[in-house]
Order: C-alpha cells, then sequence, then structure tokens
C-alpha cells in the first residue's frame, strides 16, 4: 500500500437498531486518506459525519467493512488495542471541549499521555509547553469554567496535540464559537496542518473550506461530492512536526515548570 495513505476504508457500514427500527448511518463506505491532507466533510445533520470520524477514531467500530489505520488492519482489534492505538495517533477535538470540569486545564491537557505511560513529571511539563504556544500559560490552574468559550476550545486543542498525534480530527470545533475565536481556533489548526500532520474536520460553515485540502460533502451515509483542492504532491510534510518534537524536547530539558502543584 502506498505508503503515504494513513487511512484507508472499505465497505464500512454502519447499522444503528434491529428489524423494524435498523437505520444505516454509514453505507458501504469508501475512503483514502493521505498524509498531509486537510479534509472538511460537510453533510446535512444526520448523513453520518459524526459515525464516521468516531470509527476513524477508534471511538467505535463498523458493523461491516474494513479499516486499515497506517497500514494494520484495525477493524476487528480489541478495545484495549483501540484505545492504545487512539492514545499513540489519534487526537480529538469536539464541538462542545469535553473538559473535565473538576480538573485543572494543565492537567487536562497532560491526560492523554497517561495512556501513553508517560511519568507524571514529563506530562506537565509537555502540557505546559503546548498551552505556553496556545498563549494559555497564566491559565494552567483554573478550572474549564472559568475560561471562555474560545479558551476551552484552545485547551482542546492543545490536548488534542500534547501526544503528538499524526491525526487530528475535529468535530465541529467552530460550532459553538464566536466568528473571532473561531479564526483563532481555525489559525491554529492550520499552522498544526502544515506542521504535516493530517486533519479531518467535520463542519456546517462553508467558510472554513477555504482551510481544506480536500471537501467531502456526505448525504444519507455516503459521500456525495469529493473534492480536492491541493495536489496530493503539495500536501506539507511532516518535517517540521519532527523539528516540534525536537523542540518540545529542549523545553522538557529546561525543566522550567513547576509541577509540584499537580
Ligand atoms: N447511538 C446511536 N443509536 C442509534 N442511532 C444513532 C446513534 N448514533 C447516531 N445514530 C443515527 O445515525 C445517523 C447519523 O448520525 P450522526 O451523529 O453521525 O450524524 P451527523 O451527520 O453527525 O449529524 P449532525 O450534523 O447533526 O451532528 C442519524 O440518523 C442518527 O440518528
Ligand atoms: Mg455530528
Amino acid at each position: 500500500m502506498d505508503d503515504n495513505v494513513v487511512i484507508k476504508l472499505s465497505g464500512i457500514t454502519k447499522r444503528f437498531g434491529y428489524g423494524d427500527a435498523t437505520s444505516f448511518a454509514l453505507k458501504d463506505f469508501d475512503l483514502e486518506v493521505k498524509r498531509g491532507e486537510f479534509i472538511m466533510i460537510m453533510g446535512p445533520s444526520g448523513c453520518g459525519k459524526t459515525t464516521l470520524l468516531n470509527i476513524i477514531g477508534l471511538l467505535d467500530r463498523a458493523t461491516e467493512g474494513e479499516y486499515i489505520l497506517n497500514g494494520e488492519d484495525v477493524s476487528d482489534i480489541s478495545s484495549s488495542r483501540q484505545a492504545r492505538l487512539r492514545a499513540r495517533k489519534i487526537g480529538f477535538i469536539f464541538q462542545d471541549f469535553n473538559l473535565i470540569q473538576n480538573l485543572t486545564i494543565i492537567e487536562n491537557v497532560a491526560l492523554p499521555l497517561v495512556y501513553v505511560n508517560r511519568p507524571r513529571t514529563v506530562r506537565l511539563k509537555a502540557a505546559s509547553n503546548v498551552l505556553g504556544r496556545f498563549h494559555l500559560s497564566e491559565k494552567e490552574y483554573y478550572r474549564p469554567s472559568q475560561l471562555s468559550g474560545g479558551q476551552k476550545q484552545r485547551v482542546a486543542i492543545a490536548r488534542a496535540i500534547v501526544s503528538d498525534p499524526e491525526i487530528i480530527l475535529a468535530d465541529e470545533p467552530t460550532g459553538n464559537l464566536d466568528s473571532r475565536s473561531s479564526n483563532i481556533v481555525m489559525d491554529e489548526l492550520k499552522a498544526i496542518h502544515e506542521e504535516g500532520n493530517t486533519i479531518i474536520m467535520v463542519t456546517h460553515n462553508p467558510a472554513l473550506t477555504v482551510y481544506a485540502t480536500r471537501v467531502i460533502n456526505m448525504l444519507d451515509g455516503q459521500i456525495h461530492t469529493d473534492v480536492k483542492t491541493v495536489e496530493d504532491h503539495n500536501l506539507p510534510k511532516p518535517v517540521v512536526a519532527k523539528s516540534r518534537k525536537r523542540f518540545n524536547r529542549r523545553a522538557l530539558k529546561k525543566g522550567l515548570f513547576n509541577v509540584d502543584a499537580f
């Protein structure tokens, strides 16, 4: 298989319910995603967008069909293997932020690193480093309820990228934001994309498709239109992502952060 293909879905079907109550959220769905694509998924409410992201993000599994992630068939893997793969490879951003209210901001951002077995001090330093990038350093010990919507979503993006996943999935990340906060969030996603990461984002806002390299319109559990606006050979390469990792490690080594408060 082409090394640049990170996600390959073939004949994916998702059925909910049985008998008279049966409905299909996805029907015989095929999709190939190349490294460095920024795909926007649009389509009417109920057409299967969230179901698709949940399956790609290993939060749910298809009723039928094959899912290859980075060359590995993950269609029938165990839930614990799903969770481990998800922690290493995938960052999620949700419309309603999904921050844990009784954890501080830095603890929220550090959370995904628990699942990849990093020591606590390393987790906190990495979280602090990413929050700095998002100009949220002074909010590290706040609780989510003390932040604005835009700040919460930036925290959620920080959490999604803290473990350096190659794939970022975002389900209407600007759906609850005003236009100014929405632009800030989109600029952050754009920067993450330019570092060579693959992004799949659901949106109802056609104006945001200017950020995409490919726009997929879904209808009734299937792809209706699929338009690439950037050719594959012009997609960003993950070179900068590596230097970002080096930068992270350098910042970690400096040991500037007070981690005793965790
Ligand atoms: N857990 C579930 N049980 C039963 N039906 C479900 C479940 N989750 C989703 N569905 C159904 O699957 C279809 C697709 O839902 P999905 O949430 O993927 O739509 P969507 O495109 O994300 O819509 P929206 O734009 O409103 O978020 C809908 O008809 C929905 O009712
Ligand atoms: Mg949805």
